[in-house]
């Protein structure tokens, strides 16, 4: 289920300093007031201010987002959906995969703003609470087609993808999507046979 949204951050006090624009939320969870990560000021000017209306994970969501803000902070920081995972911050290792209207896109390369009125689905989406698995995650858990976890969201929500086309993709389709995907730990044959374990179930074999 999608939490409330935060209201719009405060805008900045006058700087008094280095440590000025740290907040308790910044350093919420922390012994010492060492922020987690470092965390800009939120913007003055009032039109780098937008509201943000979309549906995330069959929930509508309206927010007030910076025009700078990602969509992979907006998920996390903002709706504390910290399941979409995020490696590289460039684009190149997938980890941050959601679908945004059923396609898979990266969140650290999109702007909340541009998610205006679509329909973005995280990896919270796929078996919420103690639901069962769906058809992909259930095929990762049995090929064992992950270890540390940390790309997995990534990879499931693109296969996720390739099982809600209209038909099956071939393989060189397949290898395609998922070359979109850095995993540091599995080597990608059981994440191979992952995905085509959900395809063969979703499309017969
Ligand atoms: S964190 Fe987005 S592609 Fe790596
Ligand atoms: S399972 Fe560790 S990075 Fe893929």
């Amino acid at each position: 289920m999608t939490p409330s949204v935060p209201a719009r951050p405060a805008p900045p006090a006058p700087p008094q300093g280095r440590r000025s624009a740290v907040t308790a939320a910044d350093t919420e969870g922390t012994s010492e007031g060492v922020p987690l990560r470092p965390r800009t000021p939120p913007l003055a000017e009032p039109s780098a201010w937008h509201t943000l209306r979309l549906t995330v994970n069959g929930e509508p969501v309206t927010a007030q987002v910076e025009s700078r803000l990602l969509l992979s902070d907006f998920l996390r920081d903002r709706l504390r959906l910290t399941g979409t995972h995020v490696g590289c911050e460039h684009g190149v290792c997938g980890a941050c995969t959601v679908l945004l209207d059923g396609e898979p896109v990266r969140t650290c390369l999109t702007l909340a703003v541009q998610c205006e009125g679509a329909d973005v689905r995280t990896v919270e989406s796929l078996a919420p609470g103690d639901g069962p698995l769906t058809t992909v995650q259930r095929a990762f858990h049995e090929c064992h087609g992950m270890q540390c976890g940390f790309c997995t969201p990534g990879f499931v929500m693109t296969a996720t993808a390739l099982t809600e086309r209209p038909e099956r993709p071939d393989e060189p389709q397949v290898a395609d999507a998922l070359s979109g995907h850095l995993c540091r730990c599995t080597g990608y044959r059981n994440i191979r046979r992952a995905v085509c374990q959900a395809l063969d179930e979703r499309f017969g074999k």
